[in-house]
């Protein structure tokens, strides 16, 4: 299987590179690979590769940064989703698009099923609600692929973005002895190998095209996800639970960013995958 994949430098991207590592991947990032060129252009390197399938993991992920930056995070997570959906139909190619639980307004208890109504807010959300829109629109053979609080090992550092939560958990254990965690969100942790694979598996099943959530099972607050990595690394760190009100942050996240997966088998439980990415 010749695959193209987009964002191949990111955290998701890295792992996805290792999961197709027996297949015929043409690894795609910047400044080379932009999704956000023209159309023909975008069109014709990618008819050079002749790629059967294309993942798209290429994304605007500063949440916060999208509030200030919404031009150019609209045009990588929405804008650029159109051509992608367009070049794939035309080309034939079957096209995989990485979404999130931000699409949601995280205000159903119960959590998230594939086909509920997204509504998504905040602008970082948006833009991957208004992708999503534009993949469903200008698509033929797709799966769009939902996750969430993602963590993975992919090499972060420099990076203006930061770490992920747990690397970023992490780092503030060694400087501070007592650290503030939100205690009233809550998601499902998922480590992007298991991510990876299950991609890896949505596709060679060949299932109907659509929506899927790959997700680690169970759900678990900031605050005690913070607590599990700790107690796995064996490390006494006061943890102190507090609202997001109380946390400093200008913009509204989700409060129940919970993603139900009833269409693939389920993967392990985000402990069994923490526990291996601690390892790591
Ligand atoms: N992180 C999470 O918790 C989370 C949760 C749910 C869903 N997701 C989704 O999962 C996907 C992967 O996320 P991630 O956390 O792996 O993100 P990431 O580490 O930020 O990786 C995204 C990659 O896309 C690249 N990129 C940015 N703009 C681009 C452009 N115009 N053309 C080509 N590449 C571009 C980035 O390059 P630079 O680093 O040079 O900017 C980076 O290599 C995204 O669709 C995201 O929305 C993430």
């Amino acid at each position: 299987m010749r695959l193209l994949i987009f964002g191949a430098g990111g955290m998701l991207g890295h792992d996805l590179v290792n999961a197709f590592s027996d297949e015929d991947i043409f690894v795609a990032d910047l400044p080379e690979w932009d999704i956000t060129a023209d159309y023909e252009t975008l069109k014709n390197k990618i008819s050079e590769v002749k790629p059967e399938v294309i993942i798209n993991a290429a994304a605007f992920t500063d949440v916060e940064g999208a509030e200030e930056k919404k031009d150019i995070c609209f045009k990588v997570n929405a804008e650029a989703v159109t051509s992608l959906s367009k070049i794939c139909k035309e080309l034939d190619i079957l096209l995989v698009h990485i979404s999130t639980e931000y699409v949601f307004d995280g205000l159903k208890q119960e959590g998230y099923n594939e086909e509920d109504v997204t509504k998504a807010i905040n602008i970082y959300g948006q833009s991957k609600e208004q992708g999503e829109k534009n993949l469903i629109e200008n698509g033929d053979k797709y799966y769009l692929v939902r996750s969430s609080w993602l963590f993975g090992k992919a090499p972060q550092q420099g990076k203006p973005r930061g770490l992920n939560f747990i690397e970023k958990m992490i780092e503030l254990s060694k400087t501070q002895s007592s650290i503030n965690v939100v205690n009233d969100q809550f998601g499902k942790p998922t480590f992007t190998k298991d991510l990876a694979h299950g991609i890896k598996e949505l596709i060679k099943a060949k299932k109907e095209y659509g929506i899927y959530h790959i997700i680690n099972e169970g759900s678990v607050s900031w605050h005690d996800l913070a607590k599990e990595t700790f107690k796995l690394m064996g490390l006494e760190v006061d943890l102190k639970p507090i609202s997001y009100k109380e946390y400093d942050s200008q913009i509204e996240r989700p409060t129940n960013s919970v993603l139900n997966n009833n269409k693939l088998n389920k993967l392990r439980t985000w402990q069994e995958a923490l526990a291996e990415y601690i390892k790591l």
